[in-house]
């Protein structure tokens, strides 16, 4: 099956205003001369307080933007959240929903990830679920059941919403650490999340490696047969290696 490649970049907590409007106007004028944008959708999940820039600098390009977390609610009383509705009101395309980062330093559960999900689906959003183990997890041979209990309630949200997700596949060992996941490595799980997304008739859906995805390694794991781009930390903040990285998709 050909599913169309999709490089997402995650900037985390990072950026100022200045240097955004460099790396923004870099890549996109980049890409947009070049000729992957032909086989690869490319975008940028930026902080909340950047949407606007994102939007202002990336309109009428072939780079998308979004943001990197969403509400479960639709509005009230919910100091410091942002809604669905108001990332779509700055044109966003894409929101992850339970980064690691979220699961671990701010106690997301799985289900309230599936919650963010149906939230951005409402707004018209493409959710961007991440799911991964931890090291300990790995080791002792847990790392399948785990990303089988992270898709549980995502999946239970039935084929017409996983239809419109993309799936990211991020090793919490290989966040940010340097250690990618041997292209193997990461084949062996990326075929275990389609072979689940199969069994809600979704094998279309696009599932995304992320962790330590550089210039030099993102071809040969873009190579294996279920991995269908990358969510993109650290190398997304650097102009070069991030459009080296799209044009490998
Ligand atoms: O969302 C991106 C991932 O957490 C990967 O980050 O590329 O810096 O390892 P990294």
């Amino acid at each position: 099956q050909n599913i169309r490649r999709l490089v997402l970049g995650n900037w985390k907590m990072h950026g100022a205003l200045a240097t955004n409007g460099q790396l923004l106007s870099a890549i996109r004028s980049a890409w947009n001369q070049s000729s992957g944008a032909a086989a690869c959708d490319v975008g940028v999940c930026v902080p909340f307080p950047y949407l606007a820039q994102a939007e202002s600098a990336l309109t009428d390009s072939d780079i998308a933007w979004g943001a990197q977390d969403i509400s479960v609610h639709a509005q009230g009383a919910y100091t410091g959240e942002v809604s669905g509705a108001m990332l779509a009101e700055f044109g966003c395309r894409y929101v992850l929903a339970g980064h690691s980062e979220r699961r671990s330093l701010h106690g997301e559960t799985s289900q309230l990830v599936a919650d963010k999900a149906r939230a951005a689906l409402a707004a018209g959003l493409t959710p961007v679920v991440c799911v991964g183990e931890t090291l300990a997890e790995r080791e002792a041979g847990r790392t399948l059941a785990v990303i089988d209990e992270q898709l549980k309630p995502v999946l239970a949200l039935g084929r017409e919403a996983v239809a419109a997700m993309v799936i990211a596949y991020e090793p919490v060992w290989a966040i940010g650490t340097g250690k990618t996941a041997s292209p193997e490595q990461a084949q062996e799980v990326h075929a275990a999340i389609r072979a689940a997304l199969q069994g809600v008739d979704c094998a279309g859906v696009r599932v995304l490696y992320g962790g330590s995805v550089k210039a030099a390694n993102a071809a040969e794991l873009f190579a294996m047969p279920d991995i269908d781009g990358g969510l993109i930390g650290g190398a997304s903040l650097v102009a070069e290696d991030f459009l080296r990285i799209a044009e490998a998709g």
